[in-house]
């Protein structure tokens, strides 16, 4: 258990605020711990069928798709998913039909696991197809015990709330077995355009699915189109956009709205004195570790570029020397991370692994006031103080020496940035009650952004620092509850 205490209270005392009534809270971050592994769907049984009320209602006569050349997808015993891949590589659901009958259960809890959950599948009654399964890999050596749903039908999926449905297993590579995805569409038949898009987008902390109706204003169709990041939507009902690691410790660069970063690129230049070892660890495990570190570090190098934009604004707005200075130094700060991150990341692939180029960074920098404040408050005041959150959160889990002590240098530094954030915030807002406005308006956007659960579907083993989205949302909306809502209020009452 973590307590955030610490963290509020340095802020609070960047802005110069001993203590405040609201911040009198004691509320404590759990540690991430394991859940179980995902369903399956390995049977032969194909229906056709409706589906489900659990997705969205249908529009009416649909336009004519944008869809060229549909191939339709298949299931693992050859039946029709209901999915089909267009020649632009854009994916979209043409029919809701039944999902291949889902596998028998895998590896039974034995009942002396560590992070224990569940003991059998009748504990397991919040959805369809319940199972009780030992560890998220076997091969990890972690000792887990937890509950695993998949799905048929869409109705399936109404247990977790409107606006679901289920993927069949074949529906592109990363859905593997059938499971319940967020749907703002059920088929195309629901969509204005004739298109009920499917996304897929890795998160950092897991793989994110999502139906969501396209439209001809989209950014995108495919990842061909996203120089190597991902064509999906970042919520159910809003456009295709090309996305990176989101879910990642680290302060964001957003470029109209959606946080960009760099394509790994083979290189290895980008490598940090501090080596980390990772002897004896399981081969699955490495693999997911080196995804995880590959998306901090994009973030990480991202927030150079952040920092970077930040003191061209301070400069604009007329900063004082100090807040220049500060942010020159956290800029330096973040080329560190990025470096301990490539480095992680590259001796877990076995090759070495940097950044491309940083895509968009060249954009007209904004110094409109509200801007530069709606900018500072989601990807500084909120981002990096949920960075410190998670860090020390993740920290407090990692039984990995080497990774306990990088999650740590990187939650004392991100703590400092965080604290000039909401220092450069007051020096902004100071007097003026508009701006002041903009600034918890951006907070709550912020927070609802950032704090929705994501990529809930990856690897989970807390002991090397892979939280489930689910666990990192939990993490941030504590952090909101605890740090940052207590903290803007401060700022806003002085
Ligand atoms: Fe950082
Ligand atoms: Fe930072």
């Amino acid at each position: 258990m973590r307590d955030l205490s610490v963290l509020r209270s340095s802020i609070l005392a960047a802005l110069g605020v001993a203590s405040i009534a609201a911040c009198g809270g004691s509320t404590t971050v759990d540690r991430p711990a394991s859940q179980g592994a995902g369903g399956g769907a390995t049977g032969s049984t194909s229906t056709t069928t409706t589906g489900g009320g659990g997705a969205g209602g249908g529009a009416g006569g649909a336009a004519p798709s944008a869809c060229k050349d549909p191939l339709p997808l298949l299931q693992p015993s050859g039946s029709p998913t209901g999915f089909v891949r267009c020649a632009d590589g854009a994916i979209d659901r043409v029919a809701a039909v039944a999902c291949d009958a889902p596998a028998p259960p895998g590896e039974a809890c034995v009942g002396d696991e560590v992070n224990l959950s569940c003991t059998t599948d009748a504990d397991c009654v919040d959805r369809s197809y319940g199972r009780c399964l030992h560890g998220d890999s076997p091969d990890l050596g972690s000792t887990s015990c937890g509950c695993s749903y998949g799905c048929k039908v869409d109705a399936d999926c109404d247990a977790i709330g409107p606006g679901t449905a289920c993927a069949c297993a074949g529906v592109g590579e990363r859905v593997t077995q059938a499971q319940c995805v967020r749907a703002a569409c059920a088929t195309n038949a629901a969509c204005p355009g004739g298109e009920c898009g499917f996304g897929v987008w890795d998160t950092g902390c897991g793989v994110d699915l999502v139906l969501s109706c396209r439209a001809a204003a989209d950014a995108c169709r495919g990842d061909a189109q996203c120089a190597g990041q991902q064509c999906s939507v970042d919520g159910a009902g809003t456009p295709f956009t090309c996305l990176g690691p989101s879910c990642a410790i680290g302060r964001p660069m957003t470029i109209e709205g959606v946080a960009r970063s760099a394509k790994p690129a083979a290189r290895g230049d980008w490598r940090a004195d501090r080596a980390v070892d990772f002897a004896g660890l399981a081969p699955r495990l490495r693999e997911a570790l080196a995804q995880r570190w590959a998306d901090v570090a994009a973030v990480e190098h991202a927030s150079i570029g952040s920092f970077a934009r930040f003191s061209i604004q301070l400069l604009a707005l007329g900063a004082p020397p100090g807040l220049l200075a500060e942010t020159q130094l956290a800029t330096i700060d973040e080329i560190e991370h990025a470096k301990v991150a490539y480095a992680i990341a590259s001796a877990l692939a076995g090759e070495g692994v940097g950044p491309g180029p940083l895509e968009g960074v060249g954009a007209a920098v904004a110094t409109d006031k509200a801007e530069v404040v709606r900018a500072l408050v989601a990807e500084a005041c909120v981002g990096e103080t949920f960075g410190v959150a998670e860090a020390l959160a993740l920290a407090d889990a990692i039984t990995h020496e080497g990774l306990a002590a990088v999650h740590r240098r990187i939650a004392e530094d991100e703590q400092r940035h965080a604290e000039l954030a909401w220092r450069t915030l007051a020096w902004i807002v100071r007097g003026d009650r508009a701006m002041g406005a903009v600034a918890v308006a951006a907070m709550e956007a912020a927070i609802a952004d950032l704090g929705a659960v994501r990529g809930d579907g990856g690897l989970v083993a807390p002991e090397v620092g892979l939280a489930s989205g689910r666990t990192i949302a939990a993490i941030r909306r504590i952090a909101a509850e605890d740090v940052v809502r207590p903290c803007m209020a401060a700022l806003v009452a002085a």
